[in-house]
């Protein structure tokens, strides 16, 4: 019998403890893997930001034990966000608190706020259990941003993540195996941080504003002028290597025919189109691949089609647009950044 999904005891035990020691670990959660260290500890959160080669200043998101004190983390803790965690919790949502003055700032990128999330899958809240209760105070948590290089496609799988850091040993990364993410993009962030109530989405996510409305009676707004840079908001993130472009549908046919045939001499291109529906007249030297038609598992195998199709040695992706209708929000969002990053 396996314990949470396929990591055993020992392992948590040791992965708990790498946690303590200032250590880096990877572990699943429903959205996407977190690249995991403890959040107390500036010289573990340094190593995060080395990993992943990410410019500092951008905030990470603590990850917290189900039953976790939010007061630990935060310094003061509206109804709005004890109501949307108590909603959400364990779940992919981040709620964005004013930071408690004890908690260094180095997780937080030096801001005042502090973002914190308790995620559902089964081995990130046994990880999460087993560390707090290491700490002094039963109080823990894991700050964890998306286990990937900055800027490029998050990583859904635990394979995923060892294919992003190669120069990394099992002695400066342990990485734990689990179900692969069932969400599979980036949590919701809800900032609840301002001081005149005023809730705001930073990035859309699989908890759309909608449902959160239906817990606070009011809608929630977007962005938040106060609020920090946030690099999944960045235009350009969530990029494979390959080129893509996101296309409606109306013009996929004129965006391919000028594809292949703007070729150079010879040299036939090959194009993969991730679609809904295959077309009745398919071009030459085009891999039609067929798009989820659920928003849901659209989202949960997107980054690993995006890695699949950019390991294929293609010369572009071409994406069709989702609809543009509530649902698929969050996963539009995601393919226009990833498109941004070979625009002009
Ligand atoms: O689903 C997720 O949220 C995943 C998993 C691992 O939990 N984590 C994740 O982390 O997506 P990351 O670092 O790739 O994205 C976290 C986002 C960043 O864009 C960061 O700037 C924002 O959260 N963030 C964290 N703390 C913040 C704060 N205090 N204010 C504003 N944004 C914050
Ligand atoms: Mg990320």
């Amino acid at each position: 019998m396996h314990e949470p999904n396929s990591v055993d005891a020992p392992q948590l035990e040791q992965a708990a403890r790498r946690l303590l020691e200032g250590g880096l670990v990877a572990f699943p959660t429903e959205t996407v893997f977190g690249l995991g260290a403890d959040a107390e500890n500036p010289a573990a959160v340094a190593r995060i930001y080395a990993a992943k080669q990410r410019p500092a200043g951008h905030p990470l998101i603590v990850h917290v034990a189900p039953g976790a004190d939010l007061s630990w983390w935060a310094d003061s803790v509206p109804p709005a966000a004890r109501a949307l965690a108590d909603a959400f919790w364990p779940g992919p949502l981040t709620l964005i608190l004013p930071r408690a003055a004890r908690i260094p700032p180095a997780v937080s990128g030096g801001h005042a706020t502090i973002g914190v999330r308790c995620p559902s899958h089964p081995v990130a809240q046994a990880l999460l259990t087993r560390f707090a209760a290491l700490k002094p105070g039963g109080q823990g948590g894991v700050a964890a941003p998306s286990a990937n290089k900055f800027g490029q496609v998050s990583p859904t799988h635990a394979e995923h993540v060892r294919s992003e850091f190669p120069e990394l040993g099992p002695s400066e990364l342990l990485i734990l195996d689990g179900e692969p993410a069932t969400v599979g993009i980036e949590s919701t962030i809800v900032d609840v941080s301002d001081p005149s109530g005023h809730v705001a989405i930073l990035r859309p996510g699989h908890i759309g504003p909608e449902q959160i409305a239906a817990v606070l009676g009011v809608m929630p707004g977007w962005g938040g002028k106060a609020s920090p840079q946030v690099s999944g908001s960045l235009k350009a993130h969530y990029a494979p290597r390959t080129p893509l472009y996101l296309v409606a549908a109306e013009q996929l046919e004129s965006v391919l025919d000028d594809f292949m045939d703007g070729h150079d001499g010879d040299v036939p291109r090959r194009v993969a189109a991730l679609v809904f529906q295959a077309p009745s007249q398919p071009h030459e030297g085009v891999d039609y691949h067929p798009a989820e038609r659920d928003a849901h598992d659209y989202a949960r195998h997107l980054y690993a089609t995006l890695r699949r199709l950019d390991n294929q040695g293609y010369d572009a992706l071409v994406i069709e647009s989702p609809p543009d209708a509530p649902e698929w929000h969050a996963v539009r969002d995601r393919l226009r950044r990833a498109a941004a990053a070979f625009e002009g």
